[in-house]
């Protein structure tokens, strides 16, 4: 359960550490998730990665978040029909309305006794957002484990990353327009 939304934008959010919101979700994979060369279609996966991230990102921030973006979905080993997925999710960075929630996806295979296997992962990034969609300050995530910081530190560049790449397609896309270079 979510709490209410903090209706007070002035107040200093606490920070909150990452163990707080962090959650697993786990799912068994059946006939109907299946693609076309029967084993588990990535859609399927990225809805999973969503939910939990989205999971984590309303209870860190306690209300409503939505997703902003998605990146560096990896699939690294396909998932078939009848595995148990676990889908792992925690807040790895918080911006001032955003927070970077990171995925590790695994699979226990049905039918053997081996641990579960690491099958993908990804970045995804939320914005909190008040009762009328807008952004909301979040809490500041607090590392806790070596593990935490290093995902904070990772997280950053990441974010560095992402900024840039917005901002400078932004530019091209001006100069485009600027010079008269109509390509719609
Ligand atoms: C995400 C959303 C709330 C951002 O609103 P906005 O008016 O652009 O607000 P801002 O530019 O202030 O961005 C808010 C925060 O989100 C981050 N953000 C916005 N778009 C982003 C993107 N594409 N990738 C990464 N971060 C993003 C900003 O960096 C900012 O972070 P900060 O406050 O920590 O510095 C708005 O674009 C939205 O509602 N999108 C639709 C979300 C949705 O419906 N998702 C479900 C898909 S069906």
């Amino acid at each position: 359960m979510t709490e209410p939304v903090d209706s007070d934008p002035d107040r200093e959010p606490v920070g909150k550490p990452t163990s707080v919101s962090r959650i697993t979700l786990s799912h068994i994979m059946t006939a109907g998730d299946t693609n076309l060369l029967g084993s588990v279609h990535g859609g399927v996966i990225m809805k999973l990665v969503d939910d939990a991230a989205g999971a984590v990102a309303g209870r860190h921030s306690g209300g409503p978040a939505v997703t902003a973006s998605m990146d560096e979905m990896a699939f690294l080993e396909p998932v078939r029909i009848g595995d148990l997925v676990h889908v792992r999710a925690q807040v790895n960075w918080t911006g001032r309305s955003s927070m970077e929630v990171g995925v590790r996806v695994l699979a226990e295979r049905w039918n053997e006794s081996s641990p579960a296997q690491q099958v993908g992962s990804a970045y995804l990034v939320f914005a909190a957002v008040d009762e009328h969609g807008k952004p909301r300050p979040v809490p500041p995530v607090i590392p806790e484990t070596e593990r935490d910081k290093r995902r904070y530190q990772e997280a950053q560049i990441r974010r560095t990353h992402r900024l840039a790449r917005r901002r400078a397609i932004k530019e091209l896309r001006e100069r485009r327009a600027a010079e008269g270079l109509d390509d719609a």
